[in-house]
């Protein structure tokens, strides 16, 4: 394990010292959400009680404030994935809200009929329906990336999907159900090489890795608030300049314009111009202290500990015959989905919730990555910086039980 003060950390998480079921909570649904460190918390109090007012709208001090609160957060954000201008920077309530936002306003002025939407078969529902959304509209074709029995993308034939036809292609960095990390530097290289603007969605690897836009230049990237131990109902979608500019608004009202009069509107210069009405400015606030805190700990550590971690979770969990893991790439984060033949994931969930383990099981937003594998549904063991060895030994000690019972 890494020398990270794994103890120290977790006391600054407190909802980790809670029982759940008369059992200290292990909290494995980090993919889902993460938990939420005093700091967060805390600003999110402060910011109501000291200085709740409306941004970019008032001249008086608590506006004033709370804006450049506000403002100062594009400028964290914008440091954190090293863009190149703040103004590249939209706020939106998730992941999802950006990716609708690219298909709705890039796709809908950019694609014609016969046009290709490239995407891959591991993307999460809300990197597919956008874009089959879009693609409906305009008469244009989702084209897909198969992926290996490892849960890999097969890159030979990404390179034969690619062609005059394809207008975007839109990524995911890192499977929430599989936890095979892509290797998009070489995805956004060949695509450029047609001049295809890439989005990457970054959900899944924004709180684990470093992500760099400027080096990886993609042209588009998304990624959630509460799933880098932030609020939830914030999210950012970074677009180069140069296509943000050319892109119409998103949703019209206030904020997003520069004057309005019933025969013409103005619209605002980027970001603004995609952020039209009161934002989730709580939200905004409470995202600088989760970045902060994800600096404190250093983006290499975490890193470096949550492989540790799934490396050790992986190696418990094979010593269990019954078990046949699902996404065995490579290159993975930290997220360990499993069946187990005869039991339902759910059962499997239902009863490690007993023992005060929180996993999740489903399909995790991903039903074509369930058909590809034949499963109907997996479970799915995801880990932070916070968690434990001893966490990883009650959770295989839980699940030889579960196996015990049905047996
Ligand atoms: N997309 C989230 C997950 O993977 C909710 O669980």
């Amino acid at each position: 394990m890494q020398n990270l003060d794994v103890n120290k950390i977790r006391s600054d998480f407190p909802i980790l010292s809670r029982l759940v079921n008369g059992k200290p909570l292990v909290y494995f649904d980090n993919a889902a959400t993460t938990q939420k460190p005093k700091d967060v918390i805390d600003k999110i109090n402060y910011y109501y009680s000291n200085i709740n007012s409306n941004v970019h709208r008032g001249v008086h001090y608590l506006s004033e404030t709370a804006s450049k609160e506000y403002e100062d957060t594009r400028k964290l954000v914008q440091n954190f994935i090293n863009a190149k201008s703040h103004n590249e920077i939209i706020y939106t309530r998730g992941t999802t809200e950006s990716i609708n936002l690219v298909a709705s306003t890039y796709g809908r002025n950019n694609l014609v009929e016969g046009d290709e939407v490239l995407i891959t078969h591991m993307e999460h529902h809300s990197n597919i329906v956008p874009w089959q959304l879009i693609c409906e509209e305009k008469g244009a074709k989702l084209k897909v990336v198969p992926i290996t029995d490892d849960g890999e993308l097969i890159l030979s034939e990404y390179d034969k999907l690619i062609n005059e036809k394809t207008k975007f292609i839109s990524v995911v960095h890192i499977s929430n159900s599989l936890g095979t990390i892509n290797p998009i530097k070489k995805i956004i290289e060949k695509a450029h090489k047609y001049n295809i603007p890439v989005l990457i969605d970054a959900a899944q690897s924004i709180q684990h890795t470093n992500v760099n836009v400027q080096e990886l230049e993609c042209d588009f990237l998304a990624f959630s608030g509460h799933k880098m131990y932030g609020p939830t109902g914030i999210g950012i979608l970074y677009g180069k300049k140069e296509l943000l500019e050319k892109m119409p608004p998103y949703q019209g009202g206030g904020d997003m314009i520069l004057s309005v009069s019933f025969e013409k509107t103005l619209f605002n210069s980027i970001p603004y111009k995609f952020e039209a009405g009161t934002p989730h400015i709580e939200g905004v606030i409470g995202l600088s202290e989760a970045i902060k805190y994800i600096q404190k700990i250093g983006i290499e550590n975490i890193s470096n500990y949550e492989s540790d971690i799934l490396k050790y979770a992986t190696e418990q969990i094979s010593d269990i015959k019954e078990v046949k893991i699902i996404g065995t790439a490579k290159e993975k984060s930290s997220i360990l989905s499993f069946v187990i033949d005869g039991i339902h994931p759910h059962d499997i969930g239902t009863f490690l919730d007993r023992d005060g383990i929180a996993i999740r099981t489903g399909h995790h937003c991903t039903e074509p990555i369930m058909r590809r594998f034949n499963v109907p549904a997996t479970s799915r063991a995801s880990f932070s910086f916070y968690n434990l060895k001893e966490e990883v030994d009650v959770f295989v000690e839980s699940l030889r039980s579960v196996i015990k019972l049905f047996s």
